[in-house]
């Protein structure tokens, strides 16, 4: 079989089966298999598979028929340029987090720059820790906690971390949202929060205000969940996804309890879903939030909430 008859009839199974896509899904399979840049398989298009090629390839055509995702079959995707591996352990980083990872990198970054040579910051339901490997790149002066309450999303994060070479300058915790850490004058360690530092040192684990808290955190209406793609439902954790019965459960929260954990002048920033928008800035309106911008994705839908705890804010430090 040609590498042109390899993709054609695998475009027409994956339709089959309902697979977006399937011409592109066909190609990105191929050519990871064999090695080489999508748009090469054009130049190849007559060249023949070997039997161990197409065996292996089928096999990865037949995994993506079942509806897992493309980037499971592949082991990994790209975030921001950071080669990011992905498994059943945490959610698949998507496209539209990259402009929330890029908003954060660049506000911390003139905070560093401007003000404070030891800037910290807070990503909370880190997942496959994509946005603080982003920021600890981005923004190397940048002193970074992540925290998940899934034992195994924190492991595949820290693998993810030493694989971008940042391990050693993120804390990783385990808690259920803001547990890891206490506010200024309290004991600084719950009993049962285990510190996980990257690089296995104990170096500073518990920060306890922060100049950026970002988050993208589950916000799925529960009973959507059963609605959305196979490759969404079946695959992505269901505690990555939950966000209770109207999806806002995490909003309410963080309006409720992160302002102690903000420095003076910080900033919350906040993946939401589509067609929320509303509903998380009146959340955070009447906790007395001041919600500076609602920012949009590349397909112009609002999805980021930028905002300051007006009882603390001690003027405006740009942003
Ligand atoms: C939508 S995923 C985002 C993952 C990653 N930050 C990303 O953008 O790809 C939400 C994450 O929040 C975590 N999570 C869910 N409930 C949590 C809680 N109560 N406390 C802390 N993390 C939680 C999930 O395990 C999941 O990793």
């Amino acid at each position: 079989m040609t590498v042109l008859e390899a993709i054609q009839k695998s475009a027409d199974f994956l339709a089959g089966r309902g697979v977006e896509s399937p011409r592109l899904q066909a190609e990105l399979l191929l050519a990871h298999r064999l090695g080489l840049p999508r748009l090469k398989l054009y130049l190849n298009f007559e060249r023949a598979l070997t039997v161990a090629e197409t065996d292996a390839f089928r096999e990865w055509v037949r995994r993506r028929s079942r509806r897992e995702p493309l980037q499971h079959i592949l082991g990994s995707t790209s975030f921001c340029g950071f080669d990011i591996a992905v498994s059943r352990r945490a959610l698949v980083p998507r496209p539209e987090t990259e402009l929330l990872a890029e908003l954060g990198w660049k506000w911390l970054a003139r905070r560093a720059s401007a003000n404070a040579p030891d800037v910290t910051a807070l990503d909370l339901g880190t997942g496959s820790g994509c946005i603080a490997i982003a920021l600890a790149a981005k923004c190397p002066s940048a002193k970074i906690a992540a925290t998940d309450v899934s034992p195994g999303a924190l492991a595949l994060a820290r693998d993810n971390a030493a694989k971008n070479k940042v391990a050693g300058r993120i804390a990783f915790l385990q808690g259920d949202g803001f547990a890891a850490f206490r506010p200024a004058g309290q004991v600084a360690q719950a009993p049962n929060q285990k510190p996980e530092n990257g690089d296995g040192d104990s170096e500073d684990p518990l920060l306890q205000e922060f100049d950026l808290i970002i988050s993208n955190p589950p916000y799925i209406p529960s009973a959507e969940i059963e609605t959305l793609q196979p490759e969404v439902r079946d695959y992505d954790p269901r505690e990555a996804l939950d966000g209770g019965a109207d999806g806002l459960d995490f909003y309410r929260r963080f309006a409720a309890q992160a302002k102690p954990f903000l420095k003076p002048d910080g900033k919350l920033m906040l993946e939401f879903g589509d067609g929320q928008a509303e509903a998380v800035r009146r959340i955070f309106e009447n906790e007395k939030w001041i919600v500076e911008a609602v920012k949009e994705d590349y397909s112009q839908r609002a999805r980021i909430l930028i905002a300051t705890a007006a009882s603390r804010s001690r003027g405006n430090t740009g942003g």
